[in-house]
């Protein structure tokens, strides 16, 4: 059975999303694969209860233990990994993980990690993608799923759905609009690329 790990920080609505529809096209007997794990850099993470009431094993890592350190990226980066080796994953998964990551750590899972952003990248990398198409006068939006690499919102695109920025459209309503695609693309792009690595492994 192959493992997918997901990295959650807030809501979790795409976690949830992709666990849904593992359950519900039976990822498990027609894709050998499973949602097996959700862990967040935040104990607070409503994400958290989600996937707890979906029976998904959770684990915290909060970054925030790791302040002190000399190195707190690399300190914390080196427990998340152990954290998720510990499920042998085919597949990591950043489903609103809001933390920059370490050149390491993206090594260590080349090819195997993925990642959604609110944007049509290579537009709008980092924060605030929704206020800054609309400032931008962008007549569409959307979001990408794409292959995580050492350059932070780049690497290979894997999906992309588009949404009008609509009149008197602000980062709320713009973002909604945004989300509801997310949960549309990427339990599909997630099951292409399960697909995809099953006929050329
Ligand atoms: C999503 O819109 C996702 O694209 C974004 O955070 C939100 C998480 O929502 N990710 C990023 O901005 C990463 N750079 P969710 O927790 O409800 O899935």
């Amino acid at each position: 059975m192959r493992n997918i790990v997901i990295l959650i920080s807030g809501s979790g609505s795409n976690m949830a999303a992709i666990a849904q529809v593992a359950e519900r096209e039976q990822w498990s007997a027609n894709l050998d694969a499973r949602v097996c794990a959700v862990i967040s850099n935040r104990p607070q993470a409503k994400g958290l209860q989600t996937a707890h009431a979906m029976e998904l094993p959770t684990h915290v890592v909060d970054h925030q233990a790791f302040a002190d350190h000399p190195a707190p990226r690399t300190a914390f980066d080196h427990t998340l990994m152990q954290a998720i080796d510990a499920h042998q994953p085919t597949l990591v998964v950043l489903a609103g993980f809001m933390r920059i990551l370490t050149p390491a750590f993206v090594a260590h899972y080349a090819g195997r990690l993925i990642n959604i952003h609110p944007s049509l990248l290579p537009a709008f990398p980092g924060l605030n993608t929704h206020q800054r198409a609309i400032d931008a006068g962008c007549r569409f939006a959307g979001a990408t799923v794409h292959e995580v690499t050492a350059d932070l919102d780049h690497g290979p695109i894997l999906a992309q759905a588009v949404v009008p920025v609509l009149p008197g459209d602000d980062a709320h309503s713009l973002g909604k609009r945004v989300l509801a695609q997310e949960h549309l693309i990427y339990p599909k792009a997630i099951a292409d690329w399960l697909r995809h690595i099953t006929v050329n492994p």
